[in-house]
């Protein structure tokens, strides 16, 4: 069973889901969806043709973690009971996974965790995230690291070497299936490209040489003042670079959207330069990091795909538990300090040596393999 609520555990899930499906010989594959995240998680779904065996539908508008944890615990407990899976797949940091391998645990179910050994080791920074992902690395008996150094923080636990496997991330296997459909089917990048315009970006904005400026924010460690600096950085960015094209697919949470709108007004339309949208539908979210010259953002999945696509990477966070991306100079921390925002951007937008020296394309974060891997090994451990 393959258990995931939010966006990004949705993505990173999904290929592993239909590799799985590849041998119904070998495996009953089942998924259980919290929904965590609703529309975020559905538009995952639909694009990777997935309908989940189970749903426990838990988000509430301003949910906090007592409520997802609580309901999460609750809802599998249920499902359960007198329907015992052989292993429980988790993903990644998020309550969801942590709440999950719980679960699973009360039932005696063996935890495989996939992106397992990220660490900070501060438990703060991200939050709850670095937590949630050293309880799920207890519960699990399976670890499957995407790079070596994770496979390393982990050895450090004293979690024994054979269990486990250095994969890759599953985010790319993802990227790879995506980036092949959009650059291969010209129809369907032409309809990406009229959703996108429909969403309030219009793409042929880019054709006469301007640059476009990718942004996401969510974490919340970042909420109130953190928010506020990016926002006002933001804004003085789009003074200072009226030639390139701000746009922000903004993330449902309520506590991100409130920044948004005390920097930029009620409205956020017809602020010239800057655009505010929904959250895009993976594909196009895709294509639009391809048409964009730097992203800058505080998300964990952001940092592993726009690498491979060779585009730098701002965080506005202070700590990353994703180093290689940084050592291999591709992704750098600028944490939420308007100075620091403002400066390191405008020096990539301004000189070109700054901005090749970090534009290169590197994958430090896999081969687009790590989904044959996981089950060729979860295979051996089932039915060998
Ligand atoms: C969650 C994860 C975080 C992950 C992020 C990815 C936890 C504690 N946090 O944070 O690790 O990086 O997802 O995006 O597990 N909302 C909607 N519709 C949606 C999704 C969210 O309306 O499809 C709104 C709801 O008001 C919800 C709120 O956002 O209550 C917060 O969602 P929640 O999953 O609790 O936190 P995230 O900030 O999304
Ligand atoms: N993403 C998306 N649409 C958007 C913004 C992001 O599909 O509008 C994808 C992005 O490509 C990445 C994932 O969502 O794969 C990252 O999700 P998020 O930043 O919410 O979570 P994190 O990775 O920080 O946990």
């Amino acid at each position: 069973m393959l258990t995931f609520g939010t966006r990004p555990e949705a993505i990173k899930m999904a290929p592993l889901v239909r590799e799985f499906r590849k041998y119904p010989e070998k495996f009953k594959t089942t998924v259980c969806v919290t929904g965590q995240h609703r529309q975020m998680l559905d538009q995952v779904l639909d694009i990777f043709g997935i309908i989940p065996d189970y749903d426990l539908n838990i988000m509430r508008s301003g949910q906090d973690l007592y409520d997802v944890t609580a309901r999460v615990l609750t809802g599998m407990r249920d499902i359960l009971t007198g329907n015992a899976p052989d292993m429980i797949l988790v993903h990644g940091d998020t309550t969801t996974s942590t709440a999950a391998a719980l679960a699973a645990f009360y039932r005696q179910i063996p935890v495989g965790h996939i992106e397992a050994g990220l660490r900070t080791h501060n438990i703060y920074s991200p939050w709850p995230e670095e937590m949630n992902r050293q309880l799920t690395g207890r519960i699990a008996s399976w670890h499957f690291s995407p790079t070596p150094l994770s496979r390393e923080n982990l050895l450090r636990e004293n979690i024994p070497g054979e269990r486990i496997l250095v994969t890759g991330n599953t985010v790319i296997d993802a990227l790879y299936m995506v980036v092949e459909r959009i650059n291969t089917d010209h129809n369907l990048r032409k309809s990406l490209e009229k959703g996108l315009l429909l969403a309030g970006y219009d793409t042929s904005r880019l054709e006469g040489g301007r640059r476009l400026v990718l942004i996401t924010g969510h974490r919340r460690e970042n909420f109130g003042t953190g928010f506020i600096n990016i926002c006002e950085a933001i804004k003085e960015l789009t003074h200072r670079f009226p030639e390139v094209d701000f746009v922000y697919p903004m993330h449902l949470n309520p506590n991100v959207r409130q920044p948004i709108h005390k920097v930029f007004g009620d409205s956020l339309q017809g602020l010239g330069n800057m655009f505010f949208i929904e959250p895009l539908e993976y594909l196009s979210f895709v294509l639009l990091m391809e048409r964009s010259c730097l992203v800058l953002t505080d998300s964990g999945g952001i940092q592993e795909e726009a690498p491979g696509l060779g585009k730098p990477v701002l965080v506005m966070r202070d700590t990353t538990e994703r180093p290689e991306a940084v050592e291999s100079g591709t992704v750098r921390l600028v944490g939420t300090d308007y100075g620091r925002i403002t400066s390191e951007v405008s020096a990539l937008l301004n000189d070109s040596t700054v901005y090749e020296s970090m534009s290169k394309a590197v994958n430090p974060y896999g081969d687009g393999q790590a989904c044959p891997r996981i089950v060729g090994f979860i295979d051996k451990i089932i039915n060998q």
